[in-house]
């Protein structure tokens, strides 16, 4: 017998997904992101489904991409922080993998090297001042690799700071750097937008979108969910209560007694915790389904169980099922009671549960 937790990934909702965001921008081809084991639903697995369907996968770096080459993926794989050793510009050229370029390390490497590159998307800082080059000196470097003839294709790319907030202003002041860097550079294709872009903003058509989590069904946008913004939920955490008992008035429940019983309760405790990626900060009064009634979570969260108050709900045994977060319960609403987001949630969970795709 195993620990009753596991993960069911629908691969038929992420390839809904995309179809989602390509249906938003026709004119544009996409990269599925499945960096952080795509975003914990699994790389290999959801790069395989989806294989033949999208225009190219896009990954952090160059470990992910080969895993998947290794697993027999045959799209286009795109390196979206570029390399981080002078000799990954080999590898690129051996398995065929796109890259960003977007310092001066990494460009002077490539000259360097020896290699034929398919595509090359210059990253220019726009406003969030994390990766990029300065936007003044991108037109020059997209000449310099056009003239090396050692790219099929340069393209310009970029990333927003705050496409998630929809009130303000900082992404049309960003896009507006953008489309200037880009009118000095014709004829060159451009690729700026994340989910929250590609599902609000209104981007250059043409080039690549990028979309992350919103493949997962999981929303960018604070209050909001997947499912109202015409999502499939693709990820169903789920487990079973293993011990149930009834508390008095007064007692306390769980490490440090955080949780205080008002009247008799009913507690059930759950296989699920930390230590299987579970917020250990989610407070008391997350909601937790249990046979498909809302409960809420009473005490603090172990590392292996959290303890549930589950009072109103009728005919509840060992084995009652669970559902930490999934299609009847967002991610995204757990989440912001553990003051996080769904894209942490998601990608921070451990080895423990079982994966079963569906
Ligand atoms: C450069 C870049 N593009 C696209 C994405 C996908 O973003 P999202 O998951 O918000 O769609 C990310 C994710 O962090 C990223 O770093």
């Amino acid at each position: 017998m195993a620990r009753p937790l596991k993960k069911t990934v629908s691969l038929s909702a992420i390839k809904h997904n995309y179809h989602v965001a390509k249906k938003l921008h026709p004119k544009s081809k996409a990269f599925a992101v499945v960096k952080a084991n795509a975003y914990g639903h699994g790389a290999v697995a959801v790069a395989k489904y989806l294989d033949s369907t999208v225009d190219a996968f896009a990954v952090a770096a160059i470990e992910e991409a080969l895993e998947l080459r290794k697993a027999g993926v045959e799209s286009p794989i795109m390196l979206l922080e570029g390399v981080f050793e002078a000799e990954e510009w080999s590898l690129c050229e051996q398995y065929g993998l796109w890259s960003a370029v977007e310092n001066e390390s990494q460009i002077n490497a490539f000259f360097m090297a020896n290699v034929q590159i398919e595509k090359l998307f210059v990253k220019v800082d726009i406003g969030m001042h994390r990766l990029g080059v300065d936007p003044g000196e991108a037109p020059n470097l997209v000449e310099q690799l056009n003239h090396s003839k050692r790219v099929g294709e340069v393209l310009l790319m970029s990333h927003f700071s705050c496409a998630d907030n929809l009130s303000s202003n900082t992404t049309s002041e960003q896009l507006a750097v953008f489309n200037q860097v880009s009118s000095l550079c014709p004829e060159v294709s451009a690729s700026v937008a994340n989910s929250a872009a590609v599902l609000k903003w209104d981007i250059p058509e043409g080039g690549w979108i990028r979309p992350g989590i919103m493949l997962y069904g999981i929303s960018p946008f604070d209050g909001i969910t997947g499912e109202q913004l015409g999502l499939q939920v693709a990820m169903k955490f789920t487990s079973e209560i293993i011990s149930l008992r009834v508390i008095q008035k007064g007692d306390k429940v769980g490490y440090a007694g955080s949780f205080e019983a008002q009247k008799e309760e009913r507690i059930a405790t759950i296989a699920v915790g930390y230590g299987d990626g579970y917020p250990r900060n989610a407070i008391n009064g997350t909601p937790v389904l249990v046979n498909g009634v809302v409960c809420t979570l009473a005490g603090r969260v172990s590392m292996d169980m959290i303890t549930v108050n589950v009072t109103h709900v009728p005919d509840i045994t060992l084995g009652s099922r669970v559902e930490l977060w999934g299609d009847l319960l967002p991610v995204e609403e757990v989440a912001s009671l553990a003051s996080t987001i769904g894209y942490e949630l998601v990608t921070r969970m451990t080895s423990r549960p079982k994966i079963q795709y569906s």
